[in-house]
C-alpha cells in the first residue's frame, strides 16, 4: 500500500516510468523489509554492472569464466557431436553469446540458434556479430528470462532442441530453485531434449573466497554498484562510503555468499520508505552455489534429467554437464505380471 502510493507519486514525476522499474522497486522494498535484509542479484546487471562483471571475468582470482571457456574450446567438437542435425540450440541467458561461438563454429548443421536474454541490446549485438561470422546460420533471438518458458516460432517448434546454460548461473539459485529451473528447462526442451550446462565445482574455501573478493576490488565495486543503481533508478539515498563488500564461503550450504555490510548505524530512504541499518548489519546480495560432480548429477536426476557426459579441466575447478531427457522407465513391462 505504501509502496503503491510511493509509486503513484513517482508516476506523476517521471514520464519514463516503466513496469520494469516498478518491479525493481517492489523487489528492493521487499528485500530490505525482510530479515535478514536481501537484494536480488539479478539487478546487478545494469550497463555499469555488466561492464564490471566483464572485468571480473578477466581477474586472475576469478577462475570460472576462463576455465569454462577452455573446457568448451577443448571439447567443442565432442559437445557439438551430441547435437543432432536439424536441431535448434537454445541458450538461456545468452548475453554476448561469446562462449557459444566456440560451439557454433562446430555446429554446421543446426537449424537455428535461439539466444534468450533479458537485454535487447545484448541480443541485437550478438545477432549482428553472429550473422557476420556465420552467414548461413539462422539466429532467432528471443527477449526473455532464463526461467521463463520459451515460445518458439512455429517453423522451429517441431525441431529437436538442445539447451545451453553456461557460466554457472545456476549457482545463483538455491538447490530447490535449481531443481525447479532444470525441470522447467526439460519442458522447454521437449521429450528428446538435451542440456549442456556449466557448473562451478566445490574446492578449497581460500580459492573460492579469493574469486569473490579480488585484490583489485572489482567484485566489491560490482556489489556496491547495486546501491548506485538503486540510488539512481529509485532515487534512494545509500551512502556508498558507508557500506563495504563481504564475500564468505558457507560450507554448510556449499556456497559463496556476498553481502554489503553497513559500516555504521544509518537510515536510507527509497521511494517513500525508510530503512534502518544497524552498525555491522548485512544486506545479502548474492549466493553462488558450488557442487561436486556427483551432487550436481543427483540434482539433475531429481529434475527429471539423465546425466551423461561430464567435461572438466585438469584441476577440477569447473564442470560442463550433458543432460538428456530420461526415457520413461518401462522395464517393469518386460516382467510378467502374473
Ligand atoms: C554470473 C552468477 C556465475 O556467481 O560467479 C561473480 C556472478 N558474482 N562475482 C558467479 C558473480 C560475483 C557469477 N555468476
Amino acid at each position: 500500500m505504501g509502496v503503491e502510493r510511493a509509486l503513484a507519486l513517482k508516476t506523476d514525476e517521471a514520464l519514463d516510468w516503466v513496469p520494469a522499474a516498478n518491479e525493481f522497486a517492489e523487489a528492493v522494498i521487499e528485500g530490505l523489509s525482510s530479515s535478514p535484509k536481501t537484494l536480488p542479484c539479478r539487478y546487478f546487471y545494469d550497463a555499469r554492472g555488466s561492464e564490471l562483471f566483464e572485468a571480473i571475468t578477466d581477474l586472475p582470482e576469478y577462475y570460472p569464466t576462463r576455465t569454462e571457456t577452455a573446457i568448451l574450446a577443448a571439447h567443442a567438437s565432442d559437445i557439438s557431436d551430441r547435437v543432432p542435425d536439424g536441431a535448434i540450440l537454445v541458450e538461456f541467458g545468452s548475453g554476448s553469446s561469446r562462449k557459444t561461438e566456440l560451439l557454433l563454429a562446430e555446429m554446421l548443421d543446426i537449424a537455428a540458434y535461439v539466444p534468450v536474454d533479458v537485454s535487447d541490446t545484448a541480443l541485437a549485438g550478438a545477432k549482428q556479430r553472429l550473422d557476420a561470422r556465420f552467414p548461413a546460420l539462422h539466429v532467432h533471438p528471443i527477449l526473455g528470462s532464463f526461467n521463463e518458458e520459451v515460445i518458439y516460432p512455429s517453423d522451429l517448434q517441431a525441431r529437436p532442441k538442445v539447451g545451453f546454460f553456461p557460466g554457472s548461473t545456476i549457482g545463483n539459485l538455491t538447490r530447490p530453485e535449481a531443481t525447479e529451473l532444470l525441470a522447467g528447462m526439460a519442458r522447454t526442451l521437449g521429450p528428446n531434449g538435451r542440456l549442456i550446462i556449466g557448473v562451478d565445482l566445490k574446492k578449497d574455501a581460500h580459492t573460492l573466497v579469493a574469486a569473490y573478493n579480488d585484490a583489485a576490488g572489482v567484485t566489491a565495486a560490482f556489489n556496491l554498484n547495486l546501491l548506485t543503481r538503486i540510488n539512481r533508478e529509485l532515487r534512494a539515498t545509500f551512502d556508498l562510503t558507508q557500506f563495504r563488500h563481504e564475500a564468505v564461503y558457507n560450507p554448510r550450504e556449499g556456497r559463496i555468499e556476498m553481502y554489503l555490510v553497513s559500516e555504521r548505524a544509518q537510515q536510507v530512504a527509497i521511494v517513500g520508505h525508510t530503512f534502518s541499518l544497524a552498525k555491522g548489519e548485512r544486506i545479502h546480495t548474492e549466493n553462488s552455489h558450488k557442487y561436486t560432480i556427483e551432487e550436481f548429477r543427483t540434482l539433475a536426476r531429481e529434475a527429471g534429467w539423465q546425466p551423461e557426459t561430464v567435461w572438466t579441466d585438469e584441476k577440477s575447478l569447473f564442470s560442463v554437464h550433458e543432460l538428456v531427457q530420461r526415457e520413461p522407465d518401462l522395464s517393469f513391462r518386460s516382467k510378467p505380471s502374473y
